[in-house]
């Protein structure tokens, strides 16, 4: 028999299910596209990259033969480039084998680049309409609140339980919008900090409501702190140039471009300072303030200076703000700094 909440859930989604530009289509390669970028940004954020996206690369085949720049450019802001170069692999490597979208099987999705466990059961169920568990965050969160389940989610073999809940009130039919479900009930509902349990469907039979302890579930230990990074980036302009520089290939934020920046924590005078011990010409520095970024596991403080060179330094690319605006992928990390240039 079908647990009852299976039932609740594909009610709920039907009358409030939200309207997103990436439920108008079944289409797996769309559907992908969306997943990914879904994955660490928020639904409101993917929006428009996704419409951008699509039409600008419609096919798998687009995708397979875009430019890495021209890639990243769509990917600019949406962070951890790693998912669209893998996009990219998988595409190529699909192309090549002389197909037009992802596979139907969890065996062949798993096998693709940047596609695991969650990925491969969104894609099989929302695009396919297979029977396909999918545990995001939102799934932790609705069920184990609903189940009051114990285990810490940032344990391994705590993965397996909630798989077993789920495939339990898995439903043979309408796998999209049961996967789907999770992630409106979870976003709208099943807030993290204060769930609308009066509103939610599921009230009635969810167990942290009943012992009064939504705050408690999911459980999660205590995330290991990131590492803290004090850096200076220098805004060096020229002949209305601006100094950027590419990436390294590999590691953190590989091939993008950035300003030049480096680990330190310097005043304006031991900036300027160190221009003229390199006997550097320039005419102005000024301090342009202070910002953080926070990645997965690392932390930038970061303090920039504007620096009016006199003559350009030959080791940066120097270029104008359109071709920053529409050439260049600057992360998202740089945006107070990037910012900052669009309004000189
Ligand atoms: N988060 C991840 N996948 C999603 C989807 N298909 N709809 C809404 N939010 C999501
Ligand atoms: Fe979440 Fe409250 Fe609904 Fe339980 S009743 S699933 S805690 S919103």
């Amino acid at each position: 028999m079908q647990e009852n909440i299976t039932e609740k859930l594909l009610e709920w989604y039907k009358k409030n299910k939200r309207d997103l530009p990436w439920r108008k289509t079944n289409d797996s390669y769309y559907i992908w596209i969306s997943e990914i970028m879904l994955q660490q940004t928020r639904v409101e954020a993917v929006k428009v990259y996704y419409e951008h996206f699509i039409k600008k690369l419609p096919t798998l085949k687009d995708l397979a033969i875009v430019s890495e720049d021209e890639l990243l450019k769509l990917w600019e802001g949406l962070g951890y480039y790693s998912r669209v170069r893998n996009m990219q692999k998988t595409a190529k490597f699909l192309v090549e084998k002389g197909m037009e979208t992802l596979p139907s099987t969890k065996e062949e999705l798993l096998a693709l680049p940047g596609i695991g466990d969650y990925t491969a059961g969104a894609i099989l169920s929302i695009a396919y309409g297979i029977p396909s568990i999918a545990i995001d965050g939102n799934v932790y969160r609705v069920l184990g609140r609903y189940y009051a389940i114990y285990e810490s989610i940032n344990k391994k073999s705590t993965y397996t339980i909630y798989s077993q809940y789920l495939e339990k009130i898995l439903p043979k039919e309408k796998a999209g919008d049961f996967t789907q479900s999770f992630m409106d009930l979870g976003s709208q509902i099943c807030l993290p900090k204060s769930p609308k349990c009066e509103v939610c469907p599921l009230s009635d039979r969810c167990m942290a409501k009943k012992l009064n302890k939504t705050q408690d579930f999911p459980v999660n230990m205590k995330k290991k702190g990131r590492k803290v990074e004090e850096r200076v980036v220098l805004i060096l302009v020229c002949q209305d140039k601006i100094a950027i520089q590419k990436r390294k290939e590999d590691g953190l934020l590989a091939s993008l471009y950035e300003f030049p920046n480096f680990l330190a924590t310097p005043s304006v005078i031991d900036v300027e300072n160190s221009l003229l011990e390199q006997n550097i010409a320039f005419d102005f520095i000024e301090d342009i303030g202070q910002c953080k970024h926070v990645f997965s596991h690392l932390e930038w403080y970061m303090q920039g200076f504007k620096i009016e060179l006199r003559v350009p330094l030959e080791e940066y690319l120097w270029v104008t703000k359109e071709e920053l605006m529409y050439k260049y992928s600057i992360p998202s990390a740089f945006s107070y700094y990037y910012e900052y240039i669009m309004k000189l």
